[in-house]
């Protein structure tokens, strides 16, 4: 984003100066997210320091089997935010969807992005890779060697949205073009994965902004998710919860129930078994959430989403009593490490795969 010189500001604190962003918007923004992330209100002012003389950090980030929803989500938004600002600051270095290059040009720019920011820049990846030869390919490149490619010299991998975190709905049954996520293939690098289809914006920029304040990745849970964000099940966060815990159901969408806002578990709500901030960020800007529209969550941000259970099936109760545990579990491991997180999914996936319930 270019100042009325027509450059691109060269600092954070610069590029919201640019745009009108007052010290006190930029403060609250700042005391928000430190919140999220779990930080202490000490930690404010330093944040606010380290993000406003934060240089502009390179980013590369892949599309493979996606449906652009992801980068939607981020980009979407009606009115300008500092989250959005501070996704705009970023040195976008190669988006397939957003760069004005194409064909040659565009590759040769994510080869000298590359090649100038070696072990510095964040690779960022939605949509899973499919396995299968000739199935998807840029520039002739196929997603693979790609994927290979690029994080070869990655500080760090952040999974944007279900498909590349977890695989998603490419690698839902029949998953004909042998879709993997990302963490099945790069097993030496820090990775975060963001899930959700799409993903919460505010997670995506929190933990970017948490990477530019800190120089680290946060904290993370069993699945590989900032706990900041994926710590509690959205049936912990739901204002439905009192309903539930009273036996208060709708039973059907029309019914006296559904009109009085009564609890949507008996309609396949899958919110007691799905981590994610939906019922306390809100989307679109804190409007609102599925939830809050009349719909139950359908899970998009767990891994198996679309193929654990039918959308209106409702979850087995011995089922979550087993998901809060494990949550809990995961709260108390905050401390786990990208890489060790990886492993622990990956054992996960292992055993999914060897559990006939899951089949
Ligand atoms: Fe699209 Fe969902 Fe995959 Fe994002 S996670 S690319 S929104 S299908
Ligand atoms: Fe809310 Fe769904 Fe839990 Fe009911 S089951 S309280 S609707 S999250
Ligand atoms: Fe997805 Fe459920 Fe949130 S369907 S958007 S995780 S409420």
């Amino acid at each position: 984003m270019a100042n009325e010189s027509g450059s691109s500001p060269a600092t954070l604190g610069g590029l919201l100066r640019s745009q009108g962003v007052s010290r006190r918007a930029f403060l609250k923004f700042c005391s928000t997210t430190a919140s999220l992330l779990a930080l202490p209100v000490t930690a404010v002012p330093a944040m606010a320091e380290a993000l406003s003389s934060a240089r502009r950090p390179s980013v590369i980030w892949l599309s493979f089997q996606e449906c652009t929803g992801c980068t939607e989500a981020l980009t979407r938004s009606h009115a300008p935010t500092i989250e959005g600002l501070i996704f705009d600051f970023v040195s976008l270095d190669y988006h397939h969807t957003l760069q004005a290059a194409s064909g040659e040009a565009a590759e040769h720019a994510r080869e000298q992005a590359q090649h100038e920011n070696a072990g510095k820049y964040l690779l960022l990846v939605d949509g899973s890779v499919p396995l299968t030869e000739h199935c998807s390919t840029i520039a002739g490149i196929s997603n693979l060697q790609m994927l290979k490619d690029c994080a070869k010299d990655a500080a760090a991998i952040i999974n944007v949205g279900t498909c590349s975190a977890y695989g998603g709905l490419p690698m839902a049954k029949p998953n004909p073009t042998n879709a993997v996520p990302v963490g099945d293939i790069i097993t030496d690098k820090p990775i975060v994965n963001i899930p959700g289809c799409p993903p919460m914006p505010l997670a995506i920029t929190g933990v970017i902004a948490h990477y530019l304040t800190m120089g680290a990745l946060p904290d993370l849970d069993h699945l590989g998710r900032p706990l900041a964000f994926f710590g509690e099940s959205i049936h912990d966060r739901c204002y439905r919860r009192p309903f539930y815990d009273q036996g208060k159901f709708a039973e059907t969408f029309d019914d006296e129930g559904a009109r009085k806002g009564w609890c949507l578990y008996k309609l396949g709500c899958k919110a007691p078994t799905t981590y994610n901030a939906c019922a306390n960020l809100k989307w679109n800007q804190g409007v609102s959430f599925p939830i809050q529209s009349g719909h139950g969550c359908i899970g998009c941000s767990e891994p198996r989403f679309w193929d654990a259970s039918g959308v209106y099936q409702s979850v087995p109760q011995g089922q979550f009593g087993d998901g809060a545990k494990l949550g809990a579990a995961a709260v108390a491991g905050a401390a786990i490490g990208a890489g060790a997180a990886m492993l622990a999914r990956k054992k996960k996936t292992k055993l999914d795969a060897e559990d006939p319930a899951t089949q």
